[in-house]
């Protein structure tokens, strides 16, 4: 092997480091930060009924679509459909295209929650969080989102501390440690349910959470809940297809999917679990939006015994499945500027680090100098997480589904799917290529035209 070959073409060494990694890439701040503050701002567990069949029916099917495309063309993504595409000069690689504007947009926004969570950690150590008064941990969320240079700073050293791990191609040191340390998050994630279902209002927080009211269900909501599911699984930009390029030959791609499905679920509802409870018992307002981790879960911490060295492990293992999380989103241009325009993988890193700098600090400054500054009333950091999931990802799940419906075909898929006839499982991949050929597509389509009002 050259020394400009992709490291990353070695792929993944075993089965479990297959489904260590792509769990790694889907569960991040979408289980922590984004899942319980959007069923907060969205009625609760109506939204959640509705996150659950948009997952069950549009993103399992896309996500195997695009683990399978990925291990067939074994390239990045823009090489990967050229490759698969039956006749050359069809537009299909432009999918690759808008994946890595994705990639952009996500990583500015979602750096900055990361520098947020980053900050927390440092905040929490030095106890000034401790308090189970909505006022006060409102307060210190607000001081930090509104300082610019905090913000920007702990950005700078998210992003530089990302695309240091890409350059030492150290993945698979990240790898090992998030191996050891996801369990550890999942169970700490358990204890701090288990505190919070003691909590006097725990079962309003419960019901919230599970017991659907269907009166706050529009269009919109709709979408949002679908934009959720192509977030929660990495889906709809080439993440997957990337990660399944790295992906073994022996490689049960259903099960993996499946397995990896339900794992983020998971994690989702302990962390909804975790908060709801909290913010009916000291009375937070569970629609404050993106704040709804930053102020709750400190509020939980307090009451609880060890509450203070427990807050800081929180934030660090929640600091640590970010990461998982970013970087398989940077991934994705690393992959194309490298094999695609022959740069090292340090330059490739290098170009996509400043470009983020540039991009993020809009993100950072949204809460404070560049409060004002917005497109079609959001600030950039919103727009930026809005245009991702509810136009971008949905778009790219659109093509990939009508890429392997239409296109690819359903042999390829079957062949592919089933490890080369190794695997039976026929069934599955006719039903999966039917989905994909009729289902998705149309459905992906009608819940964003009218949830974006267009029809
Ligand atoms: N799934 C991750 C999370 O929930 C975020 C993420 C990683 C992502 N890669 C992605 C989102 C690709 C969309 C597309 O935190």
């Amino acid at each position: 092997m050259t020394k400009a070959a992709p490291a990353s073409r070695e792929g993944f060494s075993s089965r479990f480091g297959v489904l260590a990694a792509t769990l790694g890439s889907a569960v991040g701040l979408g289980n922590i930060w984004k899942f319980p503050s959007l069923t907060g701002e969205n009625g609760g567990a109506g939204f959640l009924l509705i996150y659950l069949l948009a997952t069950l029916l549009i993103g399992l099917p896309v996500m195997m679509a695009e683990i399978t495309l990925g291990r067939r063309a074994k390239a990045n993504p823009i090489t990967a459909l050229q490759q698969l595409a039956p006749r050359p000069g069809l537009p299909w690689w432009l999918i690759g295209v808008s994946g890595m504007l994705a990639a952009f947009l996500i990583l500015a926004f979602y750096s900055q929650v990361v520098a947020w969570v980053f900050a927390y950690v440092v905040k929490a150590a030095g106890g000034g969080l401790l308090s189970s008064d909505p006022r006060v941990t409102e307060a210190a969320f607000a001081a930090l989102v509104g300082d610019p240079w905090q913000s920007l700073i702990w950005q700078w050293i998210v992003l530089v501390l990302i695309g240091g791990i890409l350059t030492l191609g150290v993945t698979r040191g990240i790898e090992a440690i998030t191996k050891k340390l996801m369990p550890l998050l999942f169970l700490l994630l358990l204890l701090v349910c288990g505190f919070s279902l003691s909590l006097d209002k725990a079962a309003e927080g419960l019901a919230f959470l599970f017991k659907p009211d269907f009166t706050r269900i529009d269009a919109a909501v709709i979408l949002t809940a679908m934009g959720l599911a192509f977030f929660k699984l990495s889906i709809g930009m080439g993440t997957m297809m990337t990660y399944g390029s790295y992906f073994r030959d022996d490689q049960n791609i259903p099960a993996t999917a499946l397995r990896v499905m339900v794992a983020d679920l998971s994690v989702s509802l302990l962390a909804g679990i975790a908060i709801f409870p909290a913010v009916f018992t000291f009375g937070f307002e569970p629609s404050v939006g993106p704040s709804l981790v930053f102020i709750t879960i400190p509020a939980v911490f307090s009451q609880i015994p060890m509450g203070h060295a427990l807050m800081v492990v929180f934030f660090i293992l929640t600091s640590i499945a970010a990461i998982g999380a970013m970087l398989s989103l940077m991934e994705v241009p690393v992959a194309i500027l490298h094999e695609r325009l022959g740069w090292s993988r340090r330059r490739a890193t290098a170009i996509t680090l400043i470009l983020l700098l540039i991009a993020g600090a809009s993100c950072a400054l949204s809460g404070s100098v560049l409060v004002d500054f917005r497109i079609l009333g959001l600030t950039m950091f919103d727009l930026f997480d809005r245009v991702s999931s509810m136009v971008l990802l949905p778009v790219g799940g659109i093509m990939i589904a009508l890429f392997v419906g239409w296109s690819w075909g359903r042999d390829k898929l079957q062949d592919e799917l089933s490890n080369r006839g190794g695997l039976a499982n026929r069934r599955l991949s006719a039903l999966l290529f039917l989905l994909l050929r009729y289902v998705s597509p149309v459905l992906i389509l009608l819940v964003m035209l009218q949830g974006l009002d267009l029809i």
